[in-house]
Formats: C-alpha cells, structure tokens, sequence
C-alpha cells in the first residue's frame, strides 16, 4: 500500500495490491478525479489522463478564460461546488451572509498521515497498527469565504476499499450555513454499469433491486431519521456483465445510521457522478468563525471478481475493522429470545421454565424482551419506565436474571432507549422531552414519540436508567431496540434558524449514548435493532456487533432478507432466529430443519417455547444447536458466497456457503422452496474452495464420497435425488432429509482430506 505524490503536476495515487485511485490538482485549482478500480502501473504523471478537449463544448460553461473546453461540467471531479459551470449535483453548498451559494475550494495544500484517524464523535473503520494504512489528506480553501475543506482518503493494505470523508471548517467572521455536506463525490468517465441497492420494507427488508441508468438521476435516500429498511445506505455500481463472480463492480456504503442519500447521475457528456452521505433534506448547520463540521465515512470498494468479491472486501473490513470489542473476534452464543414466545403475555414463572427448556436443549443465552419495566403490558404504554415490573417479574431483573444465571444460561434484556409512550412516567414527568414542533399535533407510530437524543438532559436520564440496570443484574446481552420512523423533527433546546441540525444531532446523540455504554460494559454483546432491520447500517455496527436483521422469522422470507443482507453486511452481524409455526409474520408453515438451516448463517438463536414443541422437534433442536457449535466459527468468521439467488431462478432456489480461512471445512446450503414435479438431477456449482484440495462430502443428499475442488467449482455437486412426483417411489433414506416437498433444504459439510 503505498500514496504516492507528484510534487509538480500535483497528482496523487493511492493504491495497495489490488485497487488503485488517482486524483490530480486541476488547471483552474480544483480537484480533480483521475482514476478508481483495478491497481493499474504508477507513473510519473498521469496528465493525459485528465478529460477536456481545446475546443468550445456547446453551451457548457468553461472554466478557463484561455481553454474553451475546460469545463466543469465535463471535468470528472473529486468535491464538487455549485455555481460555477458544473450543472450535476454538488456535494458541498454553503449559504452565506450575502445570500449567495456559490462556492469555489481550490487547492491549497496535503498531507500523508500514517495509518488512518478516528473521526470526531462519528462511527468509522479503523487500523490497530499504523502500518496497515496511509491516508491523504487534501486541504482546499476557498478564501471568498474564508473555509478550509479537508477531504481525507485512506487505503488500506490488507483491504480493498478507498475511504473518504469530509470536513469543513469556518475561518472568516461570516456565517456560514452548510446546507449540503455529503461525504463523497465520485465520477466515472462512462456510464455503463447497473446500479444494485438494497430496497424493501418492514419484514421484507434489503432485497436485491436492480436498476438502469439514464440520463439524469437515480436516488436512494432516507428521510425517516434512521438509515431505514426502504433504502439502505449502500449501492452496487456493476458492468452489465458482470455476475456474482467475475467481472467489475463499485461499492458505496455510508457509516451513518440517520438520513442519507446516495444519488447517481448521468448528464448530457454521459458522465456518471455518484454522490453520497447525509441527506441535506431538512439539512442545515451553522458554522460561526472556528466552528467545524466533519462529514460521516463512506467505504468505497471495487472488486473484478464479481458481487461475490466486492461482499467479501466489506466482510472482512467490517468483521476485522469496524466492529469493536472483545465480542469483534468471538462467536456469539446460541440464543433464546421470549419475544415471538409471549409478546407482553408473560410471568416469572413462565420465562424461568422457558429458559430451562432452552437452557436443557443447548441455549447458551436467554434473551428477556420487551414488556417487563414500567406499565409495559401491552404496547400502549410504559416506555421510558426503565424500571421492573414486580407484577410480573417478582424478583426484578436483578433476581430473575440471577436465577437464569443459576440455571448455568446467561441473561439477555431488551431496552427501546430512544422511545416513550404518552402513558409513562417519563412522559407525565417530561412531556418537553420529546421531539415535537410548536402548536401542532404529534403524530404516533406504535403508540410511542421519540424523545430529542440531542438533548443531553435526555441522554443523562437514559444513560443512568440502563447503566443503573445493568450495574445491579447480571446482564450479558443487550437488545437495543428502535420501533418508529420519525416525525415532527423540530426540537425545543434548538434554535428556530438551527432546526435542520436536529436529525443530525439526534443521531450523534444515540452514538456518544452508545460510546458511553459500550465502553462502561465492554464485555456485554449489544445487538441493535429497528422494528428488525431499520438501523442495519455499518454506523450501529461500529457500536454493536450485531444487528436484528428483521422481524420477519419465516425461513422462506429470511432466506431473501439475508441474501440481499449480505452484499454488504457480514453473517456474524446478522440476527437470526428459528421461530414457531404457522409463522408469524406469513402464516407459512416450514419444516424445523428449514428454519433451522436458514437461521444458522447468522447470529443464531430460537424465538419460541421450547416447551412447545414435539419431542421429535426437540431431538432436531438439540442436533441443530451441537452442530452449530460445531461448525460456528466457521460460519460466523468464514468466506461467505452466494451461489444460487432467491431473486433469480423463477424464486424458487437458494443456495450460499462459507469457506473456512484455510480452505479445508466449507459448509454449503441449499435451499429449495416449492417442490417441483419431474424436475431431473441437479448439480450445485460451488466456489471459494482451494481446487487442489479433495474434499470429503457430508451428506446423504449428494452422490459420491469426495470430490476436488477444481470438480466442485467447475462441475459441480451432484445431487442423488431426482424430484420424483410419485413419493411412493421414494428411495432416499430418511425422509426429513430429502429434498422433495416444499420448504426443504439441506447442508452439506466439505472437509478437506
Ligand atoms: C421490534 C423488534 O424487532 C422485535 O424483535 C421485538 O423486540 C419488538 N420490537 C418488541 O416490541
């Protein structure tokens, strides 16, 4: 990994093994964007790299008096401004006192800093040693309005991703408003690529979307205050060719867990621009003289290895080096969460025989959720009453968790911190405290308000209710959840012309909140949670390493969610739990063993009474739990591939598998959703295995003993049982095993031997 400068031309490039990014000082002083993608030959200069012609360009302003055909709007460019001849959107606008928006950052001077730093009060991606990364910092100025622009970009050794972020400072007696501050801005010379993102909605979270790009623009944001389920805060920039596993393609994800917007633009020269980071929706900040204000991270990457590659570059980046924490490197436990088993419906008693059934089956952690502080017994009340109800839970969190403790299980407890209902304490005791706008109505969602995390009083009161509680009981686990998109964002400590900061100040609120907390409790694993999957962005990861990845627990359902999850997101950061059926959320009954095989790529866990099921269900449960202790490192810490999509394939096939790091252990599962009469053998190409290695095959599904890993790449597993439509004719031993039916699915264990 190295960055190396042209003093002269001022030209810089940045590159490791792999990728390589290059940007240059522009004639006119402005930055210029040369080159992102595969790591191409350095060379003293890359100037003829630089896009302008000599002649006119038709009504296209150009920025040079003496060169007709510099114009911005061709220029590709690393930060652009408005006002001066680039028509696509800027990145940065900032208001000033003369109620002009036009700005013009020139060059002014750089530095290379060894390693990489931690933003202020921003979550970010990380180094433990300097030498795994250098970063750029380019300083810019506009001295109209007395700023100094930082824009900072760190490569990574081990990594291949770009990181950038964007920081601004006021050295003038103006006041400037930022009205837009996005942290990236990255243009390609041609536009002839897909864009993937991951759009949905509650209980149908992050499913894989593709869409063309045309002239003008395509926009993903959120102005739900959370980073949100309909648009997640990252987009795929692929070649029309390329699959899941050859070919070129861009990643753009933004480490913020509020409003943001990713925008990808193609104008009238068939230059493409994508922009990302905060929403400037409902955006403002004043910057007084001193004042400064740092953008969010975003983590670019490019793989020529197709999806697949540009997954497993986020993957491993978040696994090593945006998680935190003793939890970071560990496998997580097998938990039982009572949610889906009770809802508010519950006792003492109940939970304590609920636990010794899953204590008694292999559970490791039992997980209290919502409904057992305050007057929570339905979901119209009790939230911000962060006390326990001795109603229902007679010795309180501090007894009952020392009685599952006893048991030889740990004890897990949910919190809704940002959240209080009209019927709390709280709210009779500090109506004030939620966000709400002047004379008019607030509108609930779920029965609840959000309270103004700006605000430090509220934090304070927050942070000593939940630290209180986890102080006194024996608590390993924390569920941190957040059930409603907000609205009336208007705060009452801010003032009227600042009302713009508020979603952001919310949002640092939550993070100092979750910095405190982590830090008093390193050793307790938080998972975050939004009705599911609302906050699954790298911003809450950085402060919990794991995320309920949705509501929705129907196997057939989680099979896409976690597919499309996992583009972006690693399998150890993903929730996932076997529930009851008919299912909850689909009515859909599934085999166990299904549930089972889909829940197991993730942070696994139950979410129903085991006390409920039948003694067959049980054996299968208790076999599900070994096996994943078995083979969870593997799971959890593994190379993760997508080998057959549920998007693709008329919906009716799945199929992933993770790699161990030194190749010799690979589980692959595959999933099937209705059965299909008469449909012949199938075979599995498989990937990510050392194709010298033979491996032994664990299943009954599958012919054959062992197979190498060039045959399993390129010809594929071959399955034994033909789809027959007349079960009589059934000869697999078995039959849960089979794969005929709806709903069914197998794994199969490689070892290398
Ligand atoms: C929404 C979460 O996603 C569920 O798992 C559960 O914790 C409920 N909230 C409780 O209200």
């Amino acid at each position: 990994m190295q960055i190396l400068v042209n003093q002269k031309n001022l030209e810089f490039h940045l590159y490791n093994e792999n990728i390589s990014y290059i940007l240059k000082v522009l004639d006119d002083g402005t930055l210029g964007h040369l080159y992102f993608g595969k790591k191409i030959k350095h060379r003293d200069s890359y100037q003829h790299l630089v896009q302008f012609t000599s002649a006119e360009v038709p009504v296209t302003p150009n920025a040079l008096d003496d060169k007709r055909g510099f114009c911005k709007d061709i220029l590709l460019q690393e930060y652009p401004s408005y006002g001066n001849g680039d028509y696509r959107e800027p990145a940065i606008v900032v208001l000033q006192e003369n109620g002009s928006r036009i700005t013009d950052f020139t060059y002014h001077s750089y530095e290379i800093v060894e390693g990489k730093e931690n933003l202020k009060n921003l979550p970010n991606t990380y180094v433990e040693n300097s030498n795994e990364a250098k970063t750029l910092k380019i300083y810019l100025k506009d001295e109209l309005i007395g700023a100094t622009l930082t824009l900072s970009y760190t490569i990574f050794r081990d990594y291949d991703v770009i990181t950038r972020n964007a920081h601004i400072k006021n050295e003038s007696d103006e006041k400037l408003i930022l009205e837009r501050f996005l942290s990236a801005s990255l243009d390609f010379k041609e536009p002839d690529f897909q864009i993937v993102h991951l759009s949905g909605a509650w209980s149908r979270e992050r499913h894989v979307e593709i869409s063309e790009i045309n002239q003008n623009k395509f926009v993903i944001d959120s102005k739900r205050g959370t980073s949100s389920v309909n648009s997640n805060p990252f987009i795929a920039l692929k070649r029309k060719e390329t699959t899941e596993f050859s070919g070129e393609v861009y990643g753009f994800n933004l480490v913020y867990s509020g409003n943001h917007i990713e925008m990808v633009e193609k104008n009238q020269y068939n230059k493409l621009r994508v922009s990302i980071g905060m929403n400037p929706f409902n955006f403002n900040w004043t910057l007084l003289k001193g004042d400064e204000f740092q953008s969010p991270e975003v983590v670019m990457s490019y793989s020529n290895t197709g999806m697949n590659g540009l997954s497993l570059n986020y993957h491993r980046l978040y696994r090593e080096r945006l998680a935190r924490g003793v939890w970071r490197d560990k496998v997580r436990p097998v938990l039982l969460n009572n949610w889906e088993a009770t809802y508010f419906d519950f006792n003492e008693e109940k939970i304590l025989d609920i636990a010794k059934k899953a204590k008694e089956l292999g559970v490791e952690l039992f997980v209290l959720d919502d409904g057992w502080f305050g007057a929570r017994n339905h979901d119209k009340a009790g939230l911000g009453d962060w006390w326990s109800n001795l109603e229902k839970i007679p010795s309180g969190v501090e007894g009952l968790s020392k009685k599952v403790e006893e048991m030889g299980i740990k004890f897990g407890l949910w919190f809704e911190p940002e959240m209080v209902n009209k019927d709390s304490e709280l709210y009779r005791n500090h109506p004030n405290w939620i966000l709400r706008a002047p004379n008019r109505k607030n509108t609930p969602s779920r029965n609840q308000h959000t309270l103004d995390l700006g605000r430090e009083d509220v934090r304070e009161y927050l942070y000593e209710k939940i630290s209180k509680i986890l102080r006194e009981s024996k608590i390993s686990y924390v569920k941190w959840d957040m059930n409603r998109p907000m609205t009336e964002v208007w705060s009452e400590v801010i003032d009227s012309t600042k009302q713009g900061e508020v979603f952001h100040r919310y949002i640092l609120g939550l993070y100092e909140l979750l910095e405190k907390l982590t830090t008093e409790f390193p050793e307790v694993l938080f998972e975050s949670c939004a009705s599911g999957g609302n906050r699954f962005d790298p911003g809450m990861l950085y402060y919990m390493p794991q995320t309920w990845t949705s509501d929705d627990t129907d196997a057939v359902e989680r099979i896409k969610i976690q597919y499309g999850t996992s583009l972006c997101y690693p399998v150890v950061s993903m929730g996932a739990h076997v529930s009851a059926v008919p299912n909850h959320q689909t009515n859909r009954i599934t085999p166990i063993k299904t549930r089972g095989n889909v829940a197991i790529f993730g942070a696994f866990g139950y979410e129903l009474d085991l006390n409920k099921i039948t003694d067959e269900e049980k054996e299968i449960v208790k076999k599900q739990i070994e096996f994943f202790k078995e083979n969870r490192e593997l799971i959890q810490f593994g190379d993760f591939y997508r080998l057959v999509s549920p998007f693709e394939k008329k919906l009716n096939d799945a199929a992933w598998m993770v790699v161990s790091k030194d190749k010799k252990e690979a589980l692959v599962a595959k999933y099937k959703i209705l059965s299909v009469p008469n449909a012949g053998y199938e075979s599995l190409l498989l990937s990510g295995l050392n194709e010298d290695y033979l491996y032994s095959v664990e299943s009954l599904q599958v012919q054959g003993e062992s197979y190498y890993g060039d045959e399993l790449h390129s010809s594929g597993l071959i399955f034994k049982e033909p789809s027959f439509s007349d079960l009589g004719n059934l000869q697999i031993e078995g039959e849960l095993d089979s794969l005929i039916g709806d709903f069914k699915s197998c794994l199969i264990k490689l070892k290398s031997i």
